[in-house]
């Protein structure tokens, strides 16, 4: 069973998504965290960013594991390194690759074939698994978005602002909507959960609720 959560930046996806397959002894997949792998390596290596094809070429070499709760790329482990600002404000060049997208997508239908799946990102529902059997498009307003992303931020040692993190949060949502390939969209037989005001936790109680009625 594959079980897609979609959403834009700050929806509370990855937690949401992490403690759901967790609570249904599925294996976690966070998408996100390939395209920041990618663009990771490629800022590690001074890349120029006017080089689609390096990037894409870059892509196809790296060896990039998504674990339960590490990254691993060529066996370094880079969980929270592609977390931080810097490679959150560049991951857009890996995400609006074509030959890039084209090559995690495989890289996604890979890691979920054959077993029981929590997939979250913008175009599992839509691009990546459009069979699966359940899909949730996770959403928040962008000022819930932009307060949850600041906490987040600032608990992790990063300092910034309110404002900045919202203008960045517009920016992403722009870009995230509107690129060729892969764009954030609701899958039309998608679910929509809208978590403003929800605690985690009951987050993670809806979700356990949509799925176990189409598992019934
Ligand atoms: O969910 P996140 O913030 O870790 O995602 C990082 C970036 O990757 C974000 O700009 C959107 C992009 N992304 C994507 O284009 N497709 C996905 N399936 C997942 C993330």
């Amino acid at each position: 069973m594959i079980i897609c959560i979609d959403g834009p930046a700050g929806a509370g996806k990855s937690s949401a998504a992490r403690a759901l397959a967790r609570r249904l002894g599925f294996r976690f997949l966070d998408t996100g965290a390939m395209y920041r792998a990618v663009a990771h390596a490629a800022l590690r290596r001074g890349l120029d960013w006017d080089e689609p094809a390096a990037l894409a070429r870059l892509a196809r070499e790296l060896s990039i594991e998504v674990g339960e709760s590490q990254v691993l790329v060529d066996g370094e482990d880079v969980t929270r390194e592609i977390r931080t600002l810097a490679v959150t404000t560049v991951t857009h060049y890996a995400a609006n690759n074509s030959a890039v997208r084209q090559h995690l997508v495989e890289l996604q239908r890979r890691e979920a074939a054959g077993g029981n799946v929590v997939t979250e990102g913008r175009d599992q529902g839509t691009v990546v698994f459009p069979h699966a059997e359940c899909k949730i498009f996770l959403t928040a307003s962008p000022a819930e978005r932009a307060h949850r992303r600041l906490i987040d931020l600032q608990r992790r040692g990063e300092s910034t602002s309110y404002d900045q993190v919202l203008a960045e949060q517009t920016q992403r949502d722009q870009r995230d909507a509107n690129r060729d390939v892969g764009p954030l969209r609701p899958a039309a037989d998608a679910i929509e959960l809208i978590t403003d005001g929800l605690q985690p936790e009951e987050v993670v109680d809806r979700l356990e609720a949509l799925v176990r009625a189409r598992m019934a």
